[in-house]
């Protein structure tokens, strides 16, 4: 599965490091090529000549480093970037994972994160101390670079180096390889494969007058993990965003737009030759009649308010349609409410809506996770459990495959 894959494994300064060496032989065994990028600390835990052995390559770490793989003509971390297939960062420690996300360049590692093309896959293999790890500093880091893209694979349970017995244990190597696999295994072919599929994603604003706005709390995450598995699939996506903090998936057109209106004209755009699509967005039903130039004063007086109408994107997509153009949406509810999903089914004449719940803690708006109802035209209904919005995308773009027109 690795044979002829260039790896690139950077090391961290925490006392899993020592396991690196045995890594990177499983990786040689497997048949890839290994060049390690260690941190100044990581190389207190484990031995540069073990791993110069096991990886038959110099270990690189200084910034300044002159020789490493690639094209000759070029410097080496511009090269390195080029070279890889994949990253693997283990152990990840805190301060790296901090580092990477700010953007950090001063060594060999965190400038390489940057230098790495866009489309090869990263995995980070984060290790420390329990309470470091359930910090919310490191949580939030973890999520932004999951966000921007990279894969987390979470530390395991029991005893630590810092004494304390909990969840902080970097993966045991072999674990690390099999989600290295898993990551660069070819994708199936799809029948998403050429299509073109327009997704919208994020809330809309809604100008009150020019330093405010009527919004919701989406996040944007649902609709980029299922631009990001379009994509992945070899779908030629078109990601409409409204205001919203996520890196775009690799591979993908994204078009930022901020009131409702503007989400519409830049959709509307896509709507003749487009294949499929996906209403994730939360778009704001009103908006204000007369958005005030300059800042609103206030004054003792209550305040009305009066809102008109937005335009129904997925709405005046499906209704405007061409025979074999498949339109999907999804339907928020704060409670049961399913009924409320299958009259949106029916009044915006869907294939497909998939039916959320904002629960405040594991699904709907601005989480990680979510679960969703998927309601079709016959009546048919999948229950996908909660699960991570990544794989949620998948699960959903399964059910999506097989009502695409044959080709
Ligand atoms: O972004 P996240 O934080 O990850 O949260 C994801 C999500 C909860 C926003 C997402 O899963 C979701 O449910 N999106 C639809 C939200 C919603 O309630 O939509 P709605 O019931 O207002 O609209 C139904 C469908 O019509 C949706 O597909 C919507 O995109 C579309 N619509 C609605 C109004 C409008 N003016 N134009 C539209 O296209």
């Amino acid at each position: 599965m690795l044979t002829g894959k260039n790896i690139i494994l950077g090391i961290c300064g925490g006392i899993a490091a020592y396991k690196t060496p045995h890594l990177v032989r499983l990786f040689k065994k497997a048949g890839a090529n290994v060049q390690v990028l260690a941190t100044a600390s990581a190389l207190q835990f484990v031995s540069e000549l073990s791993l110069a052995t096991v990886s038959r390559r110099p270990v690189l770490r200084d910034l300044f480093d002159l020789e490493g793989p690639g094209d000759d003509d070029k410097t080496v971390h511009i090269t390195l970037g080029e070279w890889a297939d994949a990253f693997v960062i283990a152990p990840a420690t805190a301060n790296t994972i901090a580092r990477l996300n700010a953007g950090l360049c001063d060594d060999m590692l965190s400038v390489c994160f940057i230098t790495l093309r866009p489309d090869k896959p990263v995995l980070i293999a984060p290790a420390m101390d329990g309470h470091m790890y359930g910090s919310p500093t490191v949580q939030r880091n973890l999520s932004a670079l999951a966000a921007q893209g990279c894969s987390i694979l979470d530390p395991e349970s029991g005893d630590l180096a810092s004494g304390q017995c909990g969840l902080g244990r970097m993966p045991e190597p072999e674990a690390i390889v099999t989600a290295m696999e898993a990551m660069l295994r070819p994708a199936p072919v799809s029948p998403l494969q050429g299509r073109k599929v327009v997704v919208t994603a994020g809330p809309t604003r809604e100008k009150l007058d020019d330093v405010r706005f009527l919004s919701n709390y989406s996040s944007g995450k649902m609709g980029f993990a299922v631009a990001r598995e379009a994509a992945r699939r070899g779908a030629d996506v078109r990601l409409v965003a409204g205001p919203v903090s996520l890196g775009t998936p690799p591979g993908v057109e994204r078009i930022d737009v901020e009131s409702a209106a503007d989400m519409m004209e830049a959709a509307s755009r896509f709507f003749g030759d487009c294949d499929l699509f996906i209403g994730a967005a939360a778009v704001a039903d009103y908006r204000p009649e007369a958005p005030v130039t300059g800042k609103i004063k206030k004054n003792d007086e209550a305040m009305a308010l009066r809102l008109v109408r937005n335009p129904d994107i997925l709405g005046e997509f499906s209704a405007g349609r061409k025979p074999g153009q498949l339109s999907v949406g999804f339907a928020l509810e704060t409670g049961g409410g399913i009924g409320y999903a299958r009259e949106k089914l029916e009044r915006k004449n869907l294939d497909l809506v998939a039916f959320n719940v904002y629960d405040g803690a594991t699904t709907g708006f601005e989480v990680d996770t979510n679960a969703l109802t998927l309601i079709d035209r016959a009546g048919n209904v999948t229950e996908l459990p909660v699960m991570p919005k990544d794989a949620l995308a998948g699960r959903l773009l399964d059910e999506i495959e097989p009502l695409l027109p044959r080709r």
